[in-house]
């Protein structure tokens, strides 16, 4: 049996990305090898690895495959297939910021390099600092965030913010996590999250395995725990959190925030610095919009008429009047949020 505890969904691993394939959960726990950026592409789109700081981390890693297996003879040739690598991985999926984020951090460190071998050490570091300063990251707003739960909490989640949407550990579920490391009980409650179900197969995957205790719900019976004190606290991950603090996570976490609010329970968000984005605006954010049959077929079959139109946002934004509290690496903020996390 996996701990989530310590495992690793997102690693480079002797110049390869070594990721765990989310669509297999929970039926197999399976590892996959990637040497080239555009299998790095794919596996993003394909939500094989997803989750914001995992995407943010796997997309860097894409960068880094371009030039450590480049085969330019000069700065100027290999600045060239970093440039369309990392526009390949920018090209992936719109919403979380940590993914452009990543690449630019890759590209930066490839681009400042003299000569194409220094620019294959300095990536291959600076990809490989990314993965480990993730963890860290995750402890350390795990913690702050586990000073506000209290000993027999239940706390309602929404999607997979836990390990595997990060490198290791979680951010929402990091929060749980350090709560139960400090000798806290505290229980689960898991929304399934329609229409990929990161909810269902994944957050319950992960508390199981780690023996963490949690109830599985479905989206349409968030309002009725709500309103009958069956949770305690929200805490949810988040995509991006922008200039202005709107909140951008998984579709169904805007009806999460206004039931808490409704029903006067506190609503949290647990994310790293590289999720905040201090160029834009709510407004000015794209939500990501994911394909008709995500909603109109399940398990490969078709649920709704043919012909039927469909929307499928795969994001929504929660405003920074309800939420109580941010819990990152750097401490708990609180509103009115400021600038800068
Ligand atoms: O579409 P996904 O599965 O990539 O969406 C993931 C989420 O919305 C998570 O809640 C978010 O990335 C925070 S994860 C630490």
């Amino acid at each position: 049996v996996v701990s989530f505890f310590t495992s690793r969904t997102v690693s480079w691993e002797d110049g390869e990305v070594r990721m765990v394939d989310q669509t297999k959960l929970p039926g197999r726990f399976v590892s996959a090898s990637l040497s080239r950026p555009e299998e790095v592409a794919d596996a993003i789109r394909r939500m094989v690895v997803r989750g914001a700081p995992a995407i943010g981390v796997a997309a860097a890693m894409g960068v880094a495959l371009a030039v450590v297996r480049s085969d330019a003879p000069d700065m100027k040739a290999l600045a060239g297939h970093v440039r369309a690598a990392s526009s390949l991985m920018r090209s992936t999926r719109p919403t979380a910021v940590n993914l452009f984020w990543g690449v630019e951090r890759a590209e930066a460190a490839a681009l400042r390099s003299r000569s194409v071998r220094e620019a294959r050490e300095r990536v291959s570091s600076e990809v490989k600092a990314m993965e480990e300063e993730d963890v860290a990251a995750n402890r350390l707003l795990g913690k702050a965030g586990a000073r506000l739960i209290d000993n027999g909490d239940t706390i309602l989640t929404q999607c997979n913010a836990g390990a595997l949407a990060t490198v290791g550990y979680g951010t929402a579920l990091g929060v749980v996590r350090a709560a139960v490391e400090e000798g806290k009980l505290v229980k689960v409650l898991v929304p399934e999250t329609r229409p990929a179900l990161q909810g269902a197969r994944l957050t319950a995957f992960e508390l199981l395995s780690d023996g963490i205790e949690c109830t599985l719900i479905s989206d349409t019976a968030v309002g009725h725990m709500l309103a009958n004190g069956r949770a305690d606290k929200v805490v949810v991950g988040a995509d991006r959190i922008t200039r202005d603090r709107w909140v951008f996570n998984k579709i169904g976490t805007y009806q999460e925030a206004v039931l808490a609010d409704r029903h006067s329970v506190p609503f949290y968000v647990a994310a790293p610095v590289s999720t905040f984005d201090e160029k834009k605006t709510h407004d000015q954010v794209v939500i990501e919009e994911r394909a008709a049959e995500e909603v109109a077929v399940v398990k490969g079959r078709r649920v709704a008429p043919k012909g039927v139109p469909v929307a499928n946002p795969a994001f929504d934004a929660t405003p920074p009047e309800l939420v109580k509290g941010i819990f990152t690496e750097k401490g708990v903020l609180y509103p009115p949020f400021g600038a800068s996390g």
